[in-house]
């Protein structure tokens, strides 16, 4: 089953209770929340206030996506907030371990992402402890971007991987996703897609076919 994250990181904020009810209803599994902290990534977003508001608003799997530096220091609080998946950057830790420890014996499932400048080895050490594995398509931080055909070769690798050891982690794609390079990702073997500006640069009327234009 092909899994769709909206990316709230292209949302009208002033409207957001609306943008994500729609793209509830419009049948998007998971609601995608870029945390951005103006070090790791030259943008700046939100913290764990709107997990904890978009929590309020939905039962969907709130997927945070951190690109921060100080993981360790903020990992509790959107554990508090009611997140369901966190996935970080593994760079950013001198000890990535303890931080898939402290997410794991949390209630919520753990995600190592990969920066498009960071290889397959060198993550591979995590991918047996992790839910998921967020390959990126872009280079992190901003929307609108377009997709890096170079990093496909990293969905069949670690769909290779997941084979060969046996493993049950998803992989996630995120970055330029839109009807064409969704189906680059599925055909690699990925099995949950993330889309930002596709889904909501277009007219709210839309947001249901164009989510599942990308299945
Ligand atoms: C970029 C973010 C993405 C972003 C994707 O750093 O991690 O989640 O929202 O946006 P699109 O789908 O527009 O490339
Ligand atoms: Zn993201």
């Amino acid at each position: 089953m092909i899994k769709i994250a909206p990316s709230i990181l292209s949302a009208n904020l002033l409207k957001i209770e609306s943008e994500v009810k729609i793209v509830d209803k419009a049948g998007a599994d998971y609601i995608h929340i870029d945390i951005m902290d103006g070090h790791y990534v030259p943008n700046i977003t939100y913290g764990p206030n709107i997990v904890q508001s978009l929590r309020l608003i939905t039962n969907k799997i709130l997927d945070v996506h951190l690109m921060i530096n100080t993981v360790d220091q903020y990992i509790n609080n959107f554990i508090d907030a009611g997140a369901d998946i966190i996935s970080f950057h593994p760079e950013t830790e001198s000890d990535p371990e303890k931080i898939i420890k402290k997410i794991k014996n949390s209630r919520c499932k753990c995600g190592i992402a990969v920066h498009p400048n960071i290889k397959i080895e060198d993550i591979k050490k995590y991918i047996h402890l992790v839910d998921v594995v967020l390959v990126m398509t872009v280079i992190p931080g901003f929307g609108g971007q377009k997709f890096m055909q170079n990093q496909l070769h990293k969905i069949s690798k670690l769909n290779e991987l997941r084979t060969n050891k046996n493993l049950k982690f998803e992989i996630e794609i995120d970055g330029g996703i839109n009807k064409e390079t969704s189906k680059l990702c599925i055909q690699n073997g990925a099995n949950i897609l993330v889309a930002g500006s596709y889904i909501y640069d277009a007219p709210k009327s839309q947001y249901k076919d164009l989510i599942n234009s990308l299945r």
